[in-house]
């Protein structure tokens, strides 16, 4: 069969508000340009954010039922360290309540004034984590990922050449941890290679610097690597993601992507001395080390999640209906980052507003454009994300997928309307921001158009 079917069906239904073109006008008048401040209730497409957003299945909701409530070493608490354990061999889990739990925490340890800490690319949070530690964050991409067209199939991946560079100019005893993302969220959800992350893994090793992962898409990166790496085809996405653990000193996840749940993070490391600090910090702000900051309920969905995500059926099916949305908006004639990544098409917004400049913030303009046109929401990860400081390499507008929830309809009619403002482009008007606070200044700036 050629067609590739959603592997699920439907148990429980949200209908959709369907609102006019008049009333998003006035909505988003009254959001000041930022979709951040449009209620979800006035969004017919969310494709804000793959994050937190996925559909649980029947069996995740039974855990929900089983979980155990006990303060300290709940049942559920137990499934979930067994589950990650066995998915990542990592000796240490720590359950938090979210991806930038788990970054606070461990930049609270390793980083601080003088640090540096590289990444293909650090996400917005992680970044801001960092440098609240006082260390410096920096991106070391490789320079094929920096360019919609170019279709390297592994376009996440790190520039060793660059990474030894930075070693050599900042010297390894002031670079405390080096990250790497999987999939590559900043740089357009693109995977990483094994082949990078073992020469990562080598030169941390020769330099004595621990190896972390941003794991958060480590499945859809798995599956990425089974489909374009040599030799992986016949490998299943859980081996490959066992042989990416296993690979790093630890990692910080965020359990609202990959994971399958709608709240939770891990953090991991195999590192003793390392892990006992950072217990007493997850028990200073965010729980006992049996449940972090979570309800038993939560641990046991997460568990679950975490092994569902690796069913090669879902994976298949989830790799394939993003590609399904890039290449038909390739086809429109709209620019994408290629190849399609794992959770997300990311729109070229410099090449679908060229008459827009980056300080009018063409990403932003785009966004407000879907909006006003078909109530789908989607976010600008380009110069109103990066701020004025750390200009980006792209403008890109993101439409992630929520996992599980949209059916091909839903994305036909995305495809429809964006289709629909491409032929209207001209008509797209930049935007000048009136209010903005010092850090991650997307998700509340206030905008006007020009
Ligand atoms: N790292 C990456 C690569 C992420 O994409 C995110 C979140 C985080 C860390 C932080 O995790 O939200 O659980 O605290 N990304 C979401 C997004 C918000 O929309 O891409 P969190």
């Amino acid at each position: 069969m050629k067609t590739i079917i959603e592997p699920f069906k439907i148990k429980m239904v949200e209908p959709i508000k369907l609102t006019t073109p008049e009333q998003r006008e006035a909505i988003l008048r009254r959001a000041a340009f930022n979709v951040f401040q449009v209620p979800a209730e006035e969004v017919i497409i969310d494709l804000l954010t793959d994050s937190g957003t996925a559909a649980m299945s029947a069996e995740q909701w039974a855990g929900m039922i089983r979980g155990d409530e006990s303060y300290a070493g709940g049942r559920s608490w137990f499934r979930f360290e067994t589950v990650l354990r066995e998915l990542t061999g990592m000796p240490h889990v720590l359950p938090t309540h979210q991806g930038r739990a788990s970054e606070r925490i461990l930049f609270e340890l390793l980083g601080g004034a003088g640090k540096v800490i590289p990444s293909n690319n650090h996400f917005d949070t992680t970044r801001a984590n960092i440098e609240h530690s006082g260390a410096k964050a920096v991106d070391l991409v490789i320079d094929e990922g920096k360019h919609p067209r170019n279709r390297h199939p592994f376009k996440g991946n790190m520039d060793i050449a660059k990474l030894e560079t930075l070693i050599a100019e900042v010297g390894a005893a002031n670079i405390p941890v080096c990250m790497m993302t999987v999939t590559n969220n900043s740089g357009g959800g693109q995977p990483v290679s094994l082949a990078n992350l073992r020469e990562v893994r080598a030169v941390c090793t020769r330099h004595h610097i621990p190896f972390f992962l941003d794991a958060c898409r480590f499945a859809e990166n798995a599956y990425l690597i089974k489909l374009r790496e040599p030799g992986q085809v016949n490998r299943s996405a859980r081996e490959i993601a066992q042989e990416m653990f296993a690979l790093a000193d630890g990692a910080t996840i965020s359990a609202k992507k990959d994971g399958l749940v709608n709240i939770g993070g891990v953090l991991l490391m195999r590192d003793d001395a390392l892990a006992q600090r950072a217990n007493n910090l997850l028990i200073l702000t965010e729980g006992f080390v049996t449940y972090g900051g979570l309800a038993g309920r939560d641990l046991e969905a997460m568990a679950q999640g975490f092994t569902e995500v690796l069913d090669e059926h879902y994976l298949e099916y989830r790799i394939r209906s993003t590609a399904y949305l890039g290449e038909h908006l390739l086809k429109a004639g709209i620019q994408i980052v290629e190849p399609p990544g794992g959770h997300a098409i990311y729109i070229d917004a410099a090449a679908f507003c060229a008459h827009i400049p980056p300080a009018q913030f063409p990403g932003q303009a785009l966004v407000c454009a879907l909006y006003r046109h078909a109530g789908i929401r989607a976010v600008e990860i380009g110069s109103v994300m990066f701020g004025a400081d750390t200009p980006p390499p792209m403008e890109l507008v993101r439409l992630a997928i929520p996992r599980r929830v949209y059916t091909q309809s839903h994305i036909d009619y995305v495809i429809e309307a964006a289709g629909e403002v491409f032929a209207q482009r001209s008509k797209l008007r930049g935007l000048r921001i009136t209010e903005a606070p010092p850090m991650l200044r997307h998700f509340t700036a206030r905008f006007e158009e020009i």
